[in-house]
């Protein structure tokens, strides 16, 4: 018996095969009947080609091709034939020939699909979901998935030709202090009690080190139980990296080798390395957010002190109350229009308004010039350093507030002023992030990354007294203004892991409840050692040029956490329920 159902692919044949015969298989994607000659073209994962049914073939032939419908499974025999030069179709591979039909069978039928694989984008994604297994028919969506092999394929054998090793963690784990809700599974075999899905694998790299293990890497899957986005869903991949014995320039360095290796080979892109840095000061002063998209420059300047003195009413309430006042300086023609729609934006993101001047030959105009003194906007002009046709935008509001509208509005602008390349890659670490923040609803100081991550060895005196002043040894890596990655060297000591936590006033007695195994194991000598997880999902889909994850996830889940395809969460059967010791909704009494 043969081996395959074919000799070739459909995307396969060409015309130095004219002449030979070929077994086709493959999906009926278009069906056109030309008044006694009817054509069709099969697809399958390599391309398409070209079908021709003649009617002086074979008596049954041509009424059977007749009978197919799109999206039919079929196998067809014949001969490789060149077309006339006025029907070569030179955007597809097999654009030259044609299989001249001898023999045709029908290897499955197919129901009329809920949608055209032509016609897919004015699908709604509801539909997409649902049929996910029409929609990965389609070669664009095809091609994420071989970006997507390609670029594991390359990381793994960049990262194991540097002696890192692929180790599997488990799946089901005690609960990872990662800082999302866990997805819990209930254990049968010891009622009442749950594992955790891991929503990295966190400690058990770093046990990994204590083991020494020395490199360690997992294309990993992380769970979380979280509010989702484009860049977000439940179930995602990391590219899991932990070394032992180095520091921050290891991990810069061989992340940066391995993402050029990584996007070359997948996606034929070229990538400038070293990336740019900026410390997280840095990125928040110029920029006004932890993520800049460095693909345009447009940097912020601030100019409190300079507002502080004006005459300007609501720059002065603002910087009375502790606010500041950041200014951006586009160059661009905006007409009054453009300024309301760019004020209307601004407010939509909570600002309460946005106050701009136009900087002209003849010095500062606006309506709020006046305002300022000619010696404060002689300030303003030598701090911005606007080019002339420049606007200068201002936002006045609380630190936080306003850094959040005037990056959102620096966004705004790039898109607006065409200043984004479609095929640019700005890749850019952000460094030395707070070790810890302030969590305003909790009223309570909690660890900005997680609490393994060191803080800087030069702001240990003062830890415990000013805690939101200590940097950390952390780093993220941003890539057009989304974050890619984030790791950090890890405290390996277990004093050093006692002294965090309790800034962050977590108890021994709660520390060791919930990972006290790691801070047993940093007794018995745990290496110094870090790492870092670069998000598999959100590099793949900025490589296919998509900021929406979903579209290279084969079976994403929708905003509200389901998949449409299999009808998951779903609820389970009573037996299900018992076995597991669990009650229904149903059951618990309403308090
Ligand atoms: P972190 O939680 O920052 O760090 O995650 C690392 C990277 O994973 C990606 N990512 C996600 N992608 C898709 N959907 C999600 N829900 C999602 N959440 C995170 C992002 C992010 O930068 N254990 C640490 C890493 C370390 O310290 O080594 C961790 O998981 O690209």
């Amino acid at each position: 018996m043969e081996k395959t159902l074919r000799t070739h692919t459909c995307g396969e044949l060409t015309a130095a095969k004219a002449g030979s015969a070929a077994t086709l298989t493959g999906w009926v994607h278009t069906r056109r009947d030309h008044g006694g000659i009817i054509f069709i073209d099969i697809r399958d994962r390599y391309g398409f080609t070209q079908v021709v049914f003649e009617p002086a073939a074979a008596s049954n032939l041509f009424s059977e091709a007749e009978a197919i419908r799109r999206e039919w499974v079929v196998q067809v025999s014949g001969k490789v034939r060149k077309r006339d030069a006025s029907m070569v179709n030179s955007k597809i591979s097999t654009g030259e020939i044609e299989l001249v039909a001898e023999k045709l069978i029908i290897l499955n039928k197919s129901e009329v699909p809920p949608f055209s694989l032509d016609e897919w984008s004015e699908t709604n994604e509801t539909l997409r979901l649902k049929y996910r297994y029409i929609d990965l028919r389609r070669h664009e969506m095809q091609r994420h998935f071989i970006i997507r092999h390609k670029a594991s394929i390359a990381v793994r054998n960049f990262l194991s030709g540097e002696g890192f090793l692929e180790i599997e963690t488990p799946m089901l784990v005690r609960s990872t202090p990662e800082g999302a809700r866990d997805f819990v599974v209930p254990s049968r075999m010891n009622p009442g009690t749950f594992y955790a899905l891991p929503q990295s694998p966190q400690l058990y790299k770093q046990l990994l080190m204590v083991s020494g293990m020395d490199r360690y890497f997992q294309i990993a899957r992380c769970m979380r139980d979280e509010d989702l986005r484009a860049d977000r869903q439940p179930e995602f991949t990391q590219i899991d990296i932990e070394a032992s014995f180095i520091n921050e320039e290891f991990i810069y360095d061989t992340v940066e080798r391995m993402l050029s290796k990584m996007f070359k080979d997948a996606a034929d892109i070229s990538i400038a390395a070293p990336f740019t840095h900026l410390t997280h000061a840095e990125a928040m002063a110029k920029y006004g957010c932890d993520k800049p998209d460095l693909r345009f420059d447009l940097p912020l300047t601030d100019v409190t002190d300079i507002a502080k003195a004006s005459d300007f009413s609501v720059f002065k309430a603002v910087t009375e109350k502790g606010g500041i006042v950041k200014c951006i300086a586009p160059k661009h023609d905006f007409s009054k229009g453009d300024l309301e729609d760019l004020i209307a934006f601004c407010q939509s993101n909570g600002a309460k308004g946005m106050a701009w001047m136009r900087v002209t030959d003849n010095g500062l105009e606006s309506n709020i010039v006046k305002y300022f003194n000619a010696d404060i906007q002689k300030k303003l002009l030598d701090a911005v350093k606007p080019e002339i046709g420049a606007t200068l935008m201002f936002i006045a509001d609380k630190p936080k507030a306003c850094n959040d509208i005037i990056s959102r509005l620096r966004n705004e602008l790039g898109k607006r002023m065409g200043l984004i390349k479609a095929d640019k890659f700005a890749f850019c670490w952000v460094t030395d992030f707070p070790m810890f923040e302030y969590d305003e609803k909790d009223k309570s100081i909690v660890a900005a990354h997680h609490i393994f991550t060191a803080p800087n060895s030069n702001h240990l005196d003062f830890l415990e007294t000013e805690p939101l002043k200590v940097t950390a040894r952390s780093y993220d890596l941003v890539l057009n203004g989304i974050e890619v990655a984030s790791g950090s060297i890890r405290i390996h000591d277990s004093e050093m892991q006692k002294r965090v936590l309790k800034v962050i006033g977590v108890s021994e007695e709660e520390a060791s409840k919930k990972f006290g195994f790691l801070l047993e194991a940093f007794k018995f000598g745990a290496p110094p050692h870090g790492g870092i997880a670069p998000g598999f999902d959100r590099l793949i889909a900025l490589m296919c040029g998509f900021n929406d994850i979903r579209e290279v996830i084969a079976f994403p889940k929708t905003q509200s956490g389901t998949s449409l395809l299999d009808g998951c969460p779903s609820e389970i059967d009573a037996i299900q329920m018992r076995d597991l010791k669990l009650k229904s909704l149903a059951q618990i009494p309403t308090p």
